[in-house]
């Protein structure tokens, strides 16, 4: 096989056969292959497209580019859930302790913030002691017993991807939708996934700012994951404001304790009983996701989601606690509330601006070697279609500096105030179940 054969093929709309893809990816993962042909066959995907069983083909032969973590010694269908990317999400801290506690394993592998997102593992380190650095044996054993457990990225796992991305990055490939969802559901299958449930954002915060964008994201993503044996469901939901309230570790920490105790912010509340009930469905502890719901709900008035959380926590050697004090967690040496100058109602806000001012004040990374201060952030007290007096507090800041003037300016500009009454933003806008 020769390459230029193959860009040919795929230049001229031919549909590849699952030898060629292979053989595309293995001969790029080894170098076999330059980046600049490898760019010419981006750019016609980008343009041509590829069918379902392409998509399929390439997402498996991604996968099979590196180390593939084996979880067959965990008991029942391992769930592992995805979001495309947002500000303020802190849905996997409530969802790993949440969907445990009704009998569905989560075992979950994460990794940690870049720019205007954050990570989870981050916010986890926010719990004094808490780690993620289980071998192996220890993570399955953890599942077996508490249902959840948390690890870093392992090493070498989707080579291809890696080198893929980068790639994409500088020819202006990234855009695309078999390359996009191959590349997110080759990790979520290298990592051992038996099950898959997708969170898509859409909106300024996010990758895919309009719906149709979003659904056919989904749609290609779920597709994926059924052909290659792995059930798998979305959802599409809104990233135009951060989720909840709280943005920065400890602050994201907090907010996800309260969750589970059941006082959670409304939308960060919907959307884990949501996602929830789509990981206990996938996941086999549920018929329907009405039932499944049903469990979410008692998990939490009965307390057992936040028991749960205190026995994972405490079994990854962080100091549990904090689920009953709160402030235990780091907490920042200068709170500011943010003034509104005007009345009326919050017509709109730029989530990724606000991630921003929240990376500025410490708590994201602006470059992957960046140190973060797990206590500062910004906690809004404001949501979209909300009314707003003057002097009435917007937003506060937590921070380690008294210079936050350009942070409070920056979240200020992020809101928009108008004297009509808004629409609240509808939080969840498809559920994709295949
Ligand atoms: N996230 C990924 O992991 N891959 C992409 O291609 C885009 C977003
Ligand atoms: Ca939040």
């Amino acid at each position: 096989m020769r390459m230029v054969d193959l860009i040919e093929k795929k230049r001229d709309g031919i549909e590849l056969s699952t030898e060629e893809i292979q053989f595309i990816i293995n001969g790029y993962t080894a170098g076999d292959i330059e980046d600049y042909q490898m760019s010419a066959f981006l750019m016609a995907i980008y343009f041509k497209n590829m069918t379902e069983r392409e998509r399929a083909d390439l997402t498996l032969a991604m996968a099979a580019s590196g180390d593939q973590i084996d979880l067959s010694a965990i008991e029942g269908l391992k769930v592992d859930k995805h979001s495309t990317g947002g500000v303020g999400d802190t849905t996997t801290l409530v969802l790993g302790p949440l969907v445990a506690a009704c009998g569905v394993p989560v075992a979950k592998m994460s990794g940690r913030g870049l720019g205007h997102t954050g990570g989870t593992i981050d916010k986890l380190e926010a719990i004094e002691g808490f780690h993620v650095e289980l071998s192996t044996e220890d993570f399955i054993k953890q599942v077996n017993d508490l249902k959840v457990a948390v690890v870093g990225q392992s090493g070498n796992l989707t080579p291809a991807d890696k080198k893929l991305y980068a790639l994409r990055d500088v020819t202006a490939t990234v855009n695309s939708i078999p390359l996009i969802a191959s590349s997110i559901m080759s990790k979520k299958i290298a990592s051992g996934a038996d099950a898959i449930v997708l969170d898509v954002k859409t909106g300024e915060g996010a990758f895919m700012k309009t719906h149709e964008d979003a659904v056919e994201l989904a749609k290609a993503m779920v597709n994926i994951g059924n052909a290659v044996g792995r059930k798998t469901m979305a959802i599409i939901s809104d990233m135009s404001q951060p989720l909840g309230f709280a943005i920065g570790n400890a602050l994201e920490v907090k907010e996800a304790i309260e969750t589970l105790q059941g006082n959670g912010p409304e939308d960060l509340t919907e959307l884990c009983l949501v996602l929830g009930s789509q990981m206990v469905v996938v996941g086999g502890g549920a018929e329907t996701l009405e039932e499944a719901r049903g469990m979410l709900e008692e998990a939490i008035s009965s307390g057992k989601a936040l028991e749960v959380f205190k026995e994972f926590i405490a079994s990854q050697g962080g100091n549990a606690a904090v689920a009953d004090d709160l402030t235990l967690l780091p907490q920042a040496e200068f709170v500011t509330p943010v003034l509104s100058r005007e009345e009326g109602y919050i017509a709109h806000m730029e989530a990724d601006d606000i991630g921003t001012a929240a990376m500025l004040l410490g708590a994201g990374r602006a470059t992957k070697d960046s140190e973060i201060d797990l206590a500062v952030g910004i906690v809004l007290h404001k949501k979209v279609g909300d009314h707003i007096a003057a002097g009435e507090a917007i937003a506060t800041v937590h921070a380690n500096s008294e210079t936050i003037a350009k942070c409070v300016e920056m979240i200020y500009n992020s809101m928009e105030i108008t004297n009509q009454p808004t629409e609240k933003k509808e939080l969840i806008s498809a559920l994709i179940t295949e």
